[in-house]
């Protein structure tokens, strides 16, 4: 498991990615973030028969504790450094991304995302593999997710509208990739500060019109 673990405890101090201030936040485990070469591999399958194992259950658990100190929508293993597929999701109240719908915690394993259709959205993400820096990239609207949950239940399940960009942007971490990656154009590239200060209104507007209209 991950060797750059501090203690048996396992609590890191990290400056938290959405604060410029670079605020020290408590979390359970060290967020990788952009030029580590582990965020860039593919994680691998977890076997079904490995999930009741001790050290897959305490890695979700950390992985959930993780995302919910630094006050991410999301988190996936290879965040920090495990390469299974498995990531946490879970948006309530979000302080990075208040205009987010719901989506009550969800574990993911072994995700499988086929879009359903054509259709694109532009959604401005922001990562917390990504300190400070927020961009525009296309999502697919509709997608089918298929997955296991961490008793090894399968799930099948429609997502829509920023929830599936939410799903999109955790799998594509399963695979080495981070939204930068997906900016077409650069120009929509910002820091937190400037996203609030110019970008913010104009993106909230359009984009709570679209939650409203897909209904997540
Ligand atoms: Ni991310």
């Amino acid at each position: 498991m991950n060797r750059r673990r501090q203690t048996d405890r396992g609590d890191v101090r990290t400056p938290d990615a959405c604060d410029p201030c670079g605020t020290l936040v408590t979390v359970k485990r060290e967020i990788l973030t952009v030029g580590h070469p582990l965020l860039r591999e593919r994680a691998r399958e977890v076997d079904p028969d490995e999930l009741a194992s001790k050290e897959i259950q305490a890695l979700i658990d950390d992985l959930v504790d993780t995302m919910r100190a630094a006050n991410g929508a999301g988190l996936a293993a290879t965040q920090v450094g495990e390469m299974v597929r498995i990531a946490v999701i879970e948006v309530d109240h979000n302080p990075r991304y208040p205009y987010k719908p719901k989506i009550p915690l969800t574990v993911v394993i072994n995700p499988v995302i086929e879009p359903l259709d054509g259709e694109l959205v532009e959604i401005n993400e922001g990562c917390l593999s990504v300190p400070n820096l927020r961009g525009n990239v296309m999502r697919h609207v509709n997608v089918r997710v298929r997955h296991l949950d961490r008793e090894g239940t399968a799930h099948d399940d429609v997502r829509r509208g920023l929830t599936a960009g939410t799903f999109q942007h955790e799998c594509d971490h399963l695979d080495g990739r981070l939204f930068l990656d997906r900016v077409e154009d650069t120009t929509t590239l910002a820091t937190w500060e400037q996203f609030e200060r110019f970008h913010r209104k104009a993106f909230v507007e359009r984009i709570t019109a679209f939650v409203e209209r897909v209904g997540s």
